[in-house]
């Protein structure tokens, strides 16, 4: 098969890391972004420098038309898209419930849910049988984030939900669908919520003493879309440190 991936949000962070690895491993890669093109051609000039094959495609991916022109784009790139990463996220400033307001718990909610269901939907249009999705979520699915983000903990259990639905559905033309849920990890997230040493504050509480690397999360990624992985669907892999 001519393994072909989009990432969704692949200009920085978890996103940039895994379109580096899959295209280690042979994917040709799109690597989609809303606003920081220079980082995302920056991952495409990288990937293409070790021989491999990559195309930075803007793209709101919280908007219909968006996800319509990425597939697009990709397939007239490279072929037929094999692999979906949903790994778009935003967090805002750490808040209470109590403080915030119906915008921002929209905003996330598009950014985070909306951009998961467009993607998946458009992929069971289009991917051939056995390809493979994996949506990332978070720790924050199973501890709801109180004092923080509570709207984000939300839109991520709500792409737990999708990943279990969506996996059965797609059983039926042998296309995987999994979840992995990071726990602290050293991006420039945490900055956007905030508190630019949030992981370095909160390293003592997980077992193993310290946050993760973006890498660490997309080798699961990467293990997870693979054909190793191909008894594997419905399953949701914490990357979190024994958190
Ligand atoms: N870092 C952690 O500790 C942690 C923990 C648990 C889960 N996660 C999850 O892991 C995923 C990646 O996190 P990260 O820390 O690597 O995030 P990040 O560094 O903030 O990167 C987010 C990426 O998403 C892109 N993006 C945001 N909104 C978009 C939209 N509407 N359309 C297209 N692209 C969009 C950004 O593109 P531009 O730069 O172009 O705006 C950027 O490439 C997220 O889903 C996050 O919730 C992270």
């Amino acid at each position: 098969m001519n393994h072909v991936a989009i990432i969704t949000g692949a200009s920085r962070g978890i996103g940039a890391a895994t379109a580096k690895l899959l295209a280690s491993n042979g994917y040709a890669v799109c690597v989609n972004y809303r606003a920081r093109m220079d980082q995302a051609e920056a991952v495409v000039e990288e990937i293409e420098a070790s021989g491999g094959r990559a195309l930075a495609f803007k793209a709101d991916v919280s908007r219909e038309q968006d996800v319509i022109a990425l597939f697009n784009a990709t397939e007239q790139a490279f072929g037929p898209v094999t692999a979906l990463v949903n790994n778009v996220g935003v967090l805002l400033t750490q808040s209470r419930l109590v403080d915030m307001d119906v915008e921002r718990f929209t905003r996330v909610m598009a950014t985070n849910v909306t951009s998961c269901f467009l993607c998946c939907r458009e992929a069971m249009r289009r991917m051939p049988d056995g390809g493979a999705i994996v949506n990332v979520s978070s720790l924050a699915a199973r501890t709801g984030s109180p004092f923080e983000y509570m709207d984000y903990a939300a839109s991520k259990a709500a792409m737990d939900a999708i990943t279990k639905g969506l996996s059965v559905e797609a059983a039926e033309k042998n296309i995987r669908v999994n979840g992995v849920r990071p726990g602290f990890i050293h991006t420039d997230i945490h900055a956007d919520g905030g508190e630019p040493g949030r992981v370095e504050r909160l390293s003592p509480s997980v077992p193993l003493k310290r946050g993760g690397q973006p890498n660490e999360v997309a080798h699961a990624i990467e293990w997870l879309l693979s054909d190793k992985a191909s008894y594997v669907t419905g399953s949701l892999l914490d990357v979190a440190g024994g958190k």
